[in-house]
């Protein structure tokens, strides 16, 4: 359905061009990597935002010369960074050195004349180009690169040339995390809209949240939005002495109708103003309202939330734990590879469970190892400076920010011995009785009777897979049973460049997927031996077939 709405193609292509050398780039790059390691979660996104209003999206012809391209929008200042993609036809990203150029930019950018129709006159920065004549074609095509992730066959080819599964996590990591590319592209996306929402609140902002910035992003995955309208509110706090004014505003029933009324409004003017946004839904009645669209010039698909505060935190918390370790990052993107190749996570809503809930899940594991992997969320608390006070509506949601105030214990597991006890540790997990709770790092009694009930890091009254049910934790359940038996056997361990090994056997259709109740019960009743033996035959003949058989990751 998320595809229909948006148009997608499956392989819709993305690549990065610089005017330096490919090496001088690259360089550059990891300077700009390492510089940004050290930065809090703030200052990066704050950098990011700057740097997307700066920059323009422009849709180009099919043959360009990238040259005269530059030459002509150099014309208007220094560019610091472009880079071209494809989503149906080229797209090039112009990041400017001052906000200046765009100002000038659009000056120099016309309204199209459009026949038989009319247009409406809203000037973003969104733009085409517009080459006269035909262009010679002995020039250099600029480069493109990848932006939509590898499909399941692909990952399993990569894999398999791997010497250990712990080579394997690692490429995994690599093949699937956003570029820094796509990273720019969703904060453009973001700065656009902000641009529309400007129209009525000109203080806005709008910030991209979740699996965008929390670091376990996927290439492909939606960006997540948050119209921030803080900056209104800090404004009118400044008071003088004696006398003041104050605005005369329309009064809602609450918090949650204000949201709506001005997500609707929003929603209506990105679907009739906004260039390049479809399929505009208006789902105001969600326990978070949202606007949800695709925005076809990225291929993205977008949710659009307002007065989330507190998901922008949960996404720095979850970044955070990304950086202590890298073993977290690459033992959740194994975790959520694996659940999607299992329509254990889908990316309709439902009762499954989510990329959040897991990634949760693996931080909760992680903080029960012995010694522990990560501190708890009270630990992170404590260490904060007043500076990192944050309270928001009336929930704690202090966090450290500098990383160095963390001092991590030594524990060197293996990312393999990572998964399989993950694996062992969830297939065991007394999901009956206890919740998962990463304040506390320990598992608490379950407050209510819902399936699976994993604490919301910040909000501690709420569960955050309470949509989950018992069908699909006991899938998840069987699976995790399944995989861990599957990763103790030698066969599978073996190294083999033209069959699934290691973590791509575990890719492989499960046994027990797509079986009802009635057969999981038989297939209790038979000996252990003929299960395993089952297994593996299984496992000979599908290899080549699952291949074939399962679409994108
Ligand atoms: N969130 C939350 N409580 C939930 C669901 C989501 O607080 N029950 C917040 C989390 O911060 C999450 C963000 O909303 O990261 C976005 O949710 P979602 O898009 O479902 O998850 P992502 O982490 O973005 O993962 P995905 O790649 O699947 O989009
Ligand atoms: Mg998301």
């Amino acid at each position: 359905i998320d595809k229909l709405c948006l148009g997608l193609e499956p392989q819709t292509q993305v690549r990065f061009t610089s005017t330096t050398s490919a090496i001088k780039a690259q360089t550059k790059n990891k300077t700009a990597k390492a510089a940004k390691e050290s930065k809090t979660f703030q200052v990066i996104q704050e950098e990011r935002r700057e740097e997307a209003e700066r920059s323009v999206l422009i849709s180009c012809p099919p043959k360009i010369n990238e040259n005269k391209f530059l030459d002509y929008l150099s014309k208007h200042g220094t560019i610091n960074k472009h880079f071209f993609y494809n989503s149906y036809g080229a797209y090039a990203v112009v990041e400017f050195s001052s906000r200046e150029s765009i100002a000038s930019l659009k000056e120099s950018t016309n309204i199209p004349a459009v026949e038989h129709e009319a247009a409406v006159p809203f000037k973003s920065r969104l733009l085409s180009l517009k080459w006269p004549g035909s262009q010679s074609s002995n020039h250099p095509m600029p480069k493109l690169k990848e932006q939509s992730p590898p499909s399941i066959n692909e990952i399993t080819q990569l894999l398999s040339e791997k010497d250990t599964i712990d080579e394997q996590l690692h490429c995994l990591t690599e093949t699937l995390q956003l570029t820094e590319e796509n990273i720019s592209l969703r904060f453009l996306v973001c700065s656009l809209l902000r641009d529309i929402a400007g129209a009525y609140f000109p203080e806005c902002v709008i910030r991209p949240f979740g699996s965008s910035v929390n670091s376990f992003g996927k290439l492909g995955c939606d960006v997540d939005m948050i119209l921030d309208l803080d900056g209104i509110y800090a404004t009118s706090q400044k008071k003088g002495s004696g006398l003041s004014l104050e605005y005369q505003v329309k009064r809602g029933a609450s918090e949650r109708a204000v949201t709506q009324s001005i997500l609707s409004v929003i929603g209506k003017c990105v679907d009739q103003f906004g260039p390049g946004c479809v399929g505009v839904q208006n789902i105001l009645q969600a326990r978070c309202p949202l606007v949800r669209f695709a925005h076809q010039p990225s291929g993205f698909q977008c949710d659009l939330t307002a007065n989330n505060r507190v998901a922008m935190k949960s996404s720095e918390l979850l970044f955070l734990y990304g950086q202590l370790d890298p073993r977290v990052r690459h033992l959740v993107f194994s975790v959520r590879c694996w659940a999607r190749a299992h329509s254990i996570t889908s990316s309709i809503p439902g009762a499954w469970i989510t990329n959040f809930s897991l990634t949760v899940m693996v931080v909760f594991f992680l903080q029960q190892r012995n010694p522990p992997i990560l501190p708890t969320l009270d630990r992170l608390k404590e260490l904060a400076g007043p500076s990192d006070k944050c309270v928001i509506e009336g929930n704690d949601c202090t966090i450290v920010s500098d990383l160095s105030k963390i001092t991590l214990q030594q524990n060197t597991d293996t990312l393999e011995k990572l998964l399989q006890e993950f694996l062992e540790f969830y297939g065991n997990f007394p999901f009956n009785k206890a919740s998962i709770n990463i304040r506390k790092g320990k598992e608490q009694s379950k407050p209510e009777t819902t399936a699976l009930y994993i604490q919301n890091p910040f909000e501690t009254t709420l569960n955050i897979s309470k949509n989950v049910n018992a069908t699909q934790l006991e899938r998840f359940v069987a699976l995790c049973r399944e995989s861990a038996w599957l990763l103790q056997q030698k066969e599978i361990l073996k190294q083999s460049s033209d069959s699934p090994w290691g973590f791509t056997a575990l890719l492989l259709p499960s046994v027990t997927s797509g079986a009802g109740v009635k057969s999981r019960r038989k297939r209790k009743l038979e000996p252990a031996s003929s299960r395993i033996k089952n297994l593996l035959d299984s496992l000979k003949i599908k290899g080549g077939e699952t291949v074939a058989k399962k679409g994108s990751a």
